[in-house]
């Protein structure tokens, strides 16, 4: 059954996509050769601590961490360690929270230092295959136009998108329905209705969709080695359209938001 939050609901989850956001915006920052993916993860418990927000991720499923930090060939739920950056990666950083008992999850991938024109259009393809999915996010649609329009873009740009990990409902709880696949055929899958609350999240690899998960029994890998890369918003579908509860306003510029 998918949950429809009432806008009281809805004020509730804006609070924790502002969180999450907010959060990863500057974890982002903090990115650079030789900073350590569990340097991120504790600067993001601290950061959590001090905004008074939950970690959603640690202890979901036995996961143990707040953050997943997912480098190069790494899809998504890479966990952090000592392992340090160098320039040329591209690490995913997917962040969940929880404010006064509402979910928000958000997640987007940034280049460490120079990196290949590859890795750039990857990274520039995904960002926008999730705009464009969002886009789709609006009453009366259904699902699969979301689905279809991230699957098109993705494929027209010669990459492939991920099958076994979907966008899904989120609200008291972490994951609730629908399921948000990446891929999908227009016109099918739930209608939209005004209050429903999920996650869209594009994951998209250089080469085949393959996905394995390693002996950690966390991190997902390609299994062909290609780069991998990773955006989610939390969103809303409301009767005014799609309202990203995870953008932030940016101060200048009245149509730019991060
Ligand atoms: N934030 C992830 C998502 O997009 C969930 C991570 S799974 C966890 O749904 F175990 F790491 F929490
Ligand atoms: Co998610």
């Amino acid at each position: 059954m998918i949950i429809c939050k009432s806008p009281a609901e809805i004020e509730k989850l804006r609070r924790s996509g502002q969180v999450v956001r907010q959060v990863l915006l500057e974890t982002k920052d903090r990115v650079r050769p030789g900073e350590t993916t569990l340097e991120l993860e504790r600067f993001v418990e601290k950061r959590l601590r001090e905004l008074g927000a939950k970690p959603a991720s640690k202890g979901y499923r036995g996961y143990p961490w707040c953050l997943c930090t997912s480098v190069n060939n790494e899809i998504v739920h890479g966990m952090p360690s000592n392992r340090r950056l160098r320039e040329g990666d591209i690490i995913g950083l997917d962040l969940g929270v929880i404010v006064d008992g509402y979910y928000g999850d958000s997640a987007l991938t940034v280049p460490v230092g120079k990196i290949s024109p590859q890795a750039e259009k990857l990274i520039r393809v995904t960002a926008e295959s999730l705009e464009l999915g969002i886009q789709q996010a609006r009453y009366g649609n259904r699902l699969g136009d979301i689905s279809f329009a991230v699957q098109q873009h993705v494929e027209r740009n010669g990459f492939s998108v991920v099958r076994e990990m979907v966008g899904h409902g989120i609200g008291r709880e972490y994951h609730e329905e629908p399921q948000v696949p990446n891929f999908g055929r227009p016109g099918h899958g739930p209608v939209l209705k005004e209050g429903m609350v999920f996650t869209i999240e594009p994951m998209v690899n250089v080469g085949d969709y393959a996905m394995r998960i390693l002996d950690d029994q966390w991190t997902a890998v390609t299994v062909d080695g290609s780069l991998s890369a990773h955006f989610e918003h939390t969103i809303a579908v409301t009767r005014n359209g799609p309202e990203v509860l995870s953008r932030l306003p940016v101060a200048s510029g009245a149509a730019k938001t991060a």
